[in-house]
């Protein structure tokens, strides 16, 4: 057994393209990679691999998985060890045997770091609103600061008490061990005393969370001005928190990531809780350390794009815009947003309205790379020596990004305001970038394949669209569960119309499959792998229309459930190389653009088929010689409201279907 917080630290280290990279030469194709595939012979590359997504699927012989279950398929490995290869790939430490008992305790020792992690929060909550030291002392400077109540409520701010043991003793006393006290950092030993002394004592605190919203560490805050202190303390690095691993406010930035498709990213907590209480919420904060890829993976998991906020001041700014490349390296498009000199996104955000705010990201953002360009370019003006390091960087940045075509759009615009030959440029990037990019012939060679590839893709769908017009009749009920399990991961969030009288009305897809399921009795998936997907998607449905990253899916801790998620979301569609498909103006009447007529049909037939099952099951009961008299009354019953239900539902079937 491996953890899930082990588990998912693993997901998060690893990067699709570099793990099947590894075994197969990958060539990219617009937001993909392809390649002839690893599981059969083929001479035409028909297995994909998309980074967003996190998955790989042949569209010759069908395989198709995340990290975890390619490794398991090509190695021939089982789920625990493909886990571990990966562990070791990304250095991500793991238990090598079964687990002893040794390590069994270290799994309960992390839980029991977030749960006292969970009670010092409360214990902080507390001390700041319900005790006299609180209200006057922190409290007052939340306030002073402009932070509302709903705001200290939302961030779970808090204030750790003066007297330097007085929240270690209070956790004691409240039963927590010494030994997760320290192992937390909420308390730690000083030389030569025997007694706990609390990290925090006498400064305002600032939880942080991980995405689902526990509490796996601490920031705080003094309230001196003394230079001499440090105006943060944060929870040491320890089994459960890594700093490189975390993004500050990302649990509550999430939902508006996914709906604006769009991350502002800032420095400090004040920052982010500022944002928000502006009504920008979209923002999450590095806090205070230099971007690391593993951050900007977990952002991956949101969104492609990111804005990047900087304080007016440009002292920073020139320093930090090295550390920009690793967004651009995984591929995802940057842009920045540059404040006035007297501001930092928390005065910012303070002295204006969230309109505003709004729009002047809108109106001042810039493309990170001609920022830079543009920005390097003034400051080197006259100076030979100076300009061609910043060529020299510029080229450094461009190179990082993944896609060819947008390197080739940034190599000419760059080329513009530097002045220079724009091949040249490009030269430049190829020799940074040589070795990864084939030759000419090479080039026209897959070109050639490609065009093939989508032409066969585009007969074989002329002749499955002719043929495939949704579930059929006869579908049995693991069908109908794997089709609406689709329907809810992939189209979910999307909303069909049914006509109602002279009326259109618009459903909800997720909102109609779910009140199905919870409101019929005996409604459960019998697939355990379709179930475990549905309650993973109800777990992490926020609001009707917001979809559910399909990462949740994709990455879920059993290969099983995994693998159907992959198969169901790339089965028999044009799901990866939709893209492909769509450039080519080849007219796709897409699923999606069926909806309307296929959910509500698919939800019928499923109905009648749980029907047909429970009747089954009653019918069985009333057979029974020992059955008492109250009982099969009680079935007789249920018996007749399902009949009726079916007779309703054969009526709408046929006006569906006719
Ligand atoms: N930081 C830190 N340790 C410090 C200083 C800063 O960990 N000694 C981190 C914190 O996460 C902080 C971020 O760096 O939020 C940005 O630092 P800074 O701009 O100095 O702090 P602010 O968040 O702006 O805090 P305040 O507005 O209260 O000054
Ligand atoms: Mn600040």
């Amino acid at each position: 057994m491996i953890d899930q917080l082990t588990i998912d630290r693993i997901f998060a280290a690893a990067d699709i393209v570099d793990v099947v990279g590894d075994f197969v030469t990958l060539r990219r194709q617009g937001a993909n990679y392809q390649a002839c595939c690893p599981f059969h012979t083929e001479k035409t590359p028909s297995f994909v691999v998309s980074p967003a997504k996190g998955v790989f699927k042949c569209f010759g012989c069908g395989k198709g998985g995340n990290v975890v279950s390619f490794i398991m398929e090509h190695e021939g490995m089982g789920y625990v060890d493909a886990l571990k290869y990966l562990g070791r790939k990304y250095g991500i430490e793991i238990q090598e045997k079964e687990r002893t008992a040794e390590e069994v305790k270290r799994n309960d020792d992390r839980e029991s770091m977030m749960v006292l992690n969970g009670w010092a929060a409360e214990y902080f909550k507390k001390a700041l609103t319900s005790t006299p030291e609180g209200r006057n002392v922190g409290l007052s400077y939340f306030r002073e600061r402009g932070f509302t109540e709903a705001t200290i409520e939302k961030f779970g701010l808090g204030y750790c008490p003066e007297g330097y043991d007085t929240f270690s003793k209070a956790a004691l006393a409240a039963g927590y061990k010494e030994e997760f006290l320290v192992g937390t950092g909420l308390s730690f030993k000083r030389e030569g005393h025997d007694t706990l002394t609390d990290r925090f004592y006498g400064r305002v605190m600032f939880p942080i969370h991980t995405v689902s919203g526990r509490v796996l560490a601490f920031g705080g805050r003094t309230l001196k001005t003394d230079k001499t202190v440090a105006k943060y303390k944060n929870s040491p690095e320890s089994e459960i928190y890594q700093k490189r691993m975390t993004l500050y406010g990302l649990f509550f930035a999430k939902k508006a990531i996914s709906q604006l498709k769009c991350a502002i990213l800032v420095e400090g907590y004040t920052d982010v809780i500022s944002m928000h209480q502006a009504g920008v919420e979209n923002v999450v904060a590095s806090s205070g350390t230099s971007l690391t890829t593993e951050q900007v993976k977990l952002l991956k998991r949101f969104t492609e794009n990111i804005t990047v906020m900087y304080d007016g001041d440009a002292a920073g700014l020139k320093a930090s815009l090295r550390g920009i490349d690793i967004i651009l390296k995984e591929g995802m498009n940057v842009r920045i947003v540059q404040l006035p000199p007297e501001h930092d996104p928390d005065s910012f955000a303070k002295a204006h309205t969230a309109d505003e705010v709004q729009e002047y990201i809108r109106s001042r953002e810039e493309d990170f790379i001609t920022f830079k360009c543009k920005l390097l370019m003034a400051d080197s003006a006259g100076d030979v020596q100076a300009r061609s390091a910043v060529i020299r960087d510029v080229v450094g940045s461009i190179a990082e990004i993944p896609d060819a075509i947008t390197r080739a759009m940034y190599a000419k615009e760059c080329a513009v305001i530097m002045d220079v030959d724009e091949n040249l440029l490009l030269g430049e990037v190829a020799k940074l970038r040589a070795g990864l990019s084939g030759d000419a012939e090479e080039r026209e060679f897959f070109e050639r394949q490609r065009q093939q590839k989508m032409q066969e893709a585009a007969e074989t769908l002329r002749q499955s669209s002719a043929s495939n017009s949704g579930t059929a009749i006869g579908s049995g009920i693991e069908e109908l569960e794997r089709e609406l399990t689709r329907y809810l991961i992939r189209y979910g969030h999307l909303s069909f119309d049914i006509k109602e009288g002279t009326q259109l009305k618009e459903y909800n897809v997720a909102e109609t499959i779910v009140d199905m399921m919870r409101n019929v009795i005996g409604f459960d998936f019998q697939n355990p792998e379709c179930r475990a997907i549905y309650e993973c998607y109800v777990e992490h449905m926020t609001e009707p229309g917001v979809e559910v990253p399909l990462s949740h899916f994709i990455n879920y801790p059993s290969a099983e459930v995994s693998n159907m998620a992959v198969n169901l979301l790339t089965m028999d569609d044009n799901y990866i190389p939709s893209k492909l498909w769509s450039e080519h103006d080849i007219g796709v009447s897409s699923e999606r653009d069926r909806l309307s007529e296929a959910l509500p049909r698919a939800i019928m037939l499923y109905k009648s088929k749980v029907i047909e099952r429970l009747s089954a099951t009653f019918q069985a009961q009333l057979n029974n010689p020992d059955i008492d008299e109250d009982t099969a009354l009680d079935i007789v019953g249920k018996l007749r409201v399902l009949n009726n239900e079916r007779n309703d539902i054969a009526h709408k079937l046929k006006r569906l279907i006719l």
